[in-house]
C-alpha cells in the first residue's frame, strides 16, 4: 500500500515535468500504471500477470501502429523500490500482435536520460529499421523514431533496445511481438511468458546511472527511494511477466499456447515439466511435434509450448543450467504453476499442420567460418579472433544460401544470434536435426561445431553476435554484409 502510494505520486511527478519539458507526450499510451507493484515476493503465488497488449491506434486491418515510450520507472520488488527502465510503465512492455503480411509502425518516443533503439529480434526488417547503431545514430534522450517493416513470418519474437544493451534490457526494456497466422488453430489461452533475471550489470542494483534528466526526476523522489534500495537483485529467482512463481488458474479441457522468451542478459533456462509440447522454435512452428525432456533456453531465445489442461496442477519448472557447460546441480525450481478449475476432461493437442519436413542435406562445403573464443579472464570474447568493433566485415550476396560453421573454444557456451536473417540448422557435432529447424538464436555448447545454412533476404550490415550480452559488449560480435 505505502509503495504503491509513493509510487503513483512519484509517476505523476514524473508525467508532469516531462510532460512539460519535451512536449512528446503521445496520445493514446497508458501511463503510470504500477502494474508490479508488491508482485514479487519470493515463495507466494502471484497470480500470473497477462502482459497488457499495445494499442493499435490505426484502424486499417493491415497495419498495427502503436507507440512505445521508453522512460524511468519505479517498481516494486519484494516490497522495494527499484527504478528500472519500462515501455509504457509496464515491465515486460506491451504485446504487439500482427497477422502474417500486415505493416508494423511503432513510433518510440525516447524519455530516457539515454540514447536508445528499438531492435525487432528475429524479425526480417529492412537495415535501416533494425535499431542497430552502427550505420545509424541511436534515438536521443526527447527524440521519437519511427519503425515501419512488414511481418512476413508468423511466431514468436520480442524487443529490445540495441544500445548499451546490457543496461537497458537488464533495467526492463523489453516485450513481445506475435505474429499470427490464419492457418493456425487459435488454442483456448495464448500467452507470452517472458523469462528474465535482475541486476546482472553491476550486480547489485538496477539503478541507472545518474544522467542529466534522472537527476531532475531524482529531485521530487521521496528520500527513501533515493537511498540505497539494499536488495541484492542477484538473489531474486527468475520473474515470469515480472513476478516469481505465478499461478495460472484455467479451466480443466482448455488448450493453451505459452510463448516462452529469455530476456535475460545472461542467464540459461532448461524448461521441463509433465509433458512438454514442443510446437514452436525462433521462426515460428517446428516441422512435427516435439515432446523432448527439457528444452534449453540461452538468452534471446524463444520456445512455443502446448499446455493440455486436464485435472492435474501442472508445474513448469528450471532446471540450474549454466553457460560453463550446462546442468550444475540438482536444483529445478518452479517457474509456474498452473492450476486446472473445474473437471473438464484434458482436451487432445490441436491441428497445428506441422510441415514434416526433412533438413535439408549438409553440401559439406563451408562459405563462412566462426570461431568462438574467449574467457572470463580478461574478459575478451571474440569471433574468429577479432574483437568488436575492430572486426573484418564479411559479405554474402542476397539471396544465396551459404554455410556457415560455428566452432566454439571458449569456456562457455554461446546463443549465437544473427540479425537480418534466419539459418537453417543443419547438423550439431555432425548429427543433424530429425526435422527441418529455422531458427535465429542457437546456443553452441562447449566444444560443439553447428554448422547452418544461412538465408540472406535483405542486403545490410548485420551484426551477429552472442546473446550473453556481457559477451556481445566484451567483443563477441561481428558484421555481416549482404550486398545485391
Ligand atoms: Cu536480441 Cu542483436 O539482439
Ligand atoms: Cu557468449
Amino acid at each position: 500500500m505505502k509503495h504503491s502510494h509513493h509510487s503513483i505520486v512519484w509517476l505523476t511527478l514524473v508525467g508532469v515535468s516531462l510532460g512539460a519539458s519535451c512536449r512528446l507526450e503521445p496520445e493514446g499510451v497508458p501511463f503510470g500504471v504500477d502494474k508490479t507493484t508488491a508482485a514479487i515476493t519470493p515463495g507466494t503465488h502471484a497470480p500470473f500477470v497477462k502482459v497488457a497488449p499495445a494499442v493499435d491506434t490505426d484502424p486499417s486491418p493491415n497495419v498495427v501502429a502503436v507507440e512505445l515510450v521508453a522512460r524511468p520507472y519505479l517498481w516494486t520488488i519484494g516490497g522495494t523500490a527499484v527504478m528500472g527502465y519500462a515501455y509504457n510503465g509496464q515491465i515486460p512492455g506491451p504485446t504487439l500482435t500482427a497477422e502474417v503480411g500486415n505493416t508494423v509502425r511503432v513510433t518510440l518516443y525516447n524519455q530516457l536520460p539515454d540514447p536508445t533503439t528499438v531492435h525487432w529480434h528475429g524479425v526480417n526488417v529492412p537495415i535501416s529499421m533494425d535499431g542497430v547503431p552502427w550505420k545509424m545514430p541511436a534515438v536521443s534522450p526527447g527524440e521519437s523514431f519511427v519503425y515501419e517493416f512488414v511481418v512476413k513470418q508468423a511466431g514468436t519474437f520480442w524487443y529490445h533496445p540495441h544500445f548499451d544493451t546490457g543496461k537497458q534490457v537488464d533495467l526492463g526494456l523489453y516485450g513481445a511481438l506475435v505474429v499470427n497466422s490464419k492457418e493456425q488453430p487459435k488454442p483456448d489461452h495464448d500467452h507470452v511468458v517472458v523469462l528474465d533475471t535482475w541486476g546482472e550489470v553491476d550486480g547489485t542494483s538496477a539503478f541507472p546511472p545518474l544522467g542529466e534528466l534522472w537527476g531532475i526526476l531524482m529531485e521530487d523522489m521521496p528520500a527513501e527511494h533515493t537511498a540505497d534500495h539494499g536488495v541484492d537483485l542477484r538473489t531474486l529467482k527468475w520473474t515470469v511477466n515480472g513476478v516469481v512463481h505465478p499461478e495460472l488458474k484455467v479451466a480443466a479441457g482448455e488448450t493453451m499456447r505459452l510463448r516462452f522468451i529469455n530476456a535475460s542478459n545472461n542467464g540459461y533456462l532448461e524448461l521441463n515439466g509433465p509433458e512438454i509440447r514442443h510446437i514452436g522454435g525462433d521462426q515460428g512452428l517446428l516441422a512435427a511435434l516435439n515432446t523432448p525432456e527439457t528444452i534449453v533456453l540461452g538468452p534471446g531465445d524463444r520456445a512455443d509450448v502446448e499446455v493440455l489442461v486436464g485435472k492435474d496442477p501442472i508445474v513448469i519448472s528450471n532446471y540450474s543450467y549454466s553457460m560453463y557447460g550446462g546442468r550444475t546441480s540438482g536444483d529445478n525450481m518452479a517457474l509456474l504453476t498452473i492450476v486446472p478449475e473445474g473437471d473438464g476432461k484434458k482436451p487432445d493437442g490441436l491441428p497445428w499442420g506441422f510441415s514434416g519436413k526433412k533438413p535439408q542435406e549438409d553440401p559439406l562445403f563451408t562459405d563462412l567460418f566462426y570461431v568462438l573464443t574467449g574467457s572470463n579472464e580478461g574478459g575478451l570474447w571474440m569471433i574468429n579472433g577479432e574483437v568488436f568493433p575492430e572486426i573484418s566485415i564479411s559479405k554474402v550476396a542476397k539471396g544465396s544460401r551459404p554455410i556457415v560453421e560455428i566452432r566454439n573454444l571458449s569456456t562457455t557456451e554461446h546463443p549465437f544470434h544473427t540479425h537480418g536473417m534466419a539459418f537453417e540448422v543443419l547438423s550439431r557435432n555432425g548429427t543433424p536435426p530429425a526435422y527441418e529447424t529455422i531458427e535465429d538464436t542457437i546456443n553452441i555448447r562447449i566444444r560443439e561445431s553447428v554448422r547452418l545454412r544461412l538465408m540472406p533476404d535483405e542486403v545490410g550490415e548485420w551484426m551477429v553476435h552472442c546473446h550473453i550480452l556481457p559477451h556481445a559488449h566484451g567483443g563477441m560480435m561481428t558484421v555481416l554484409e549482404v550486398v545485391e
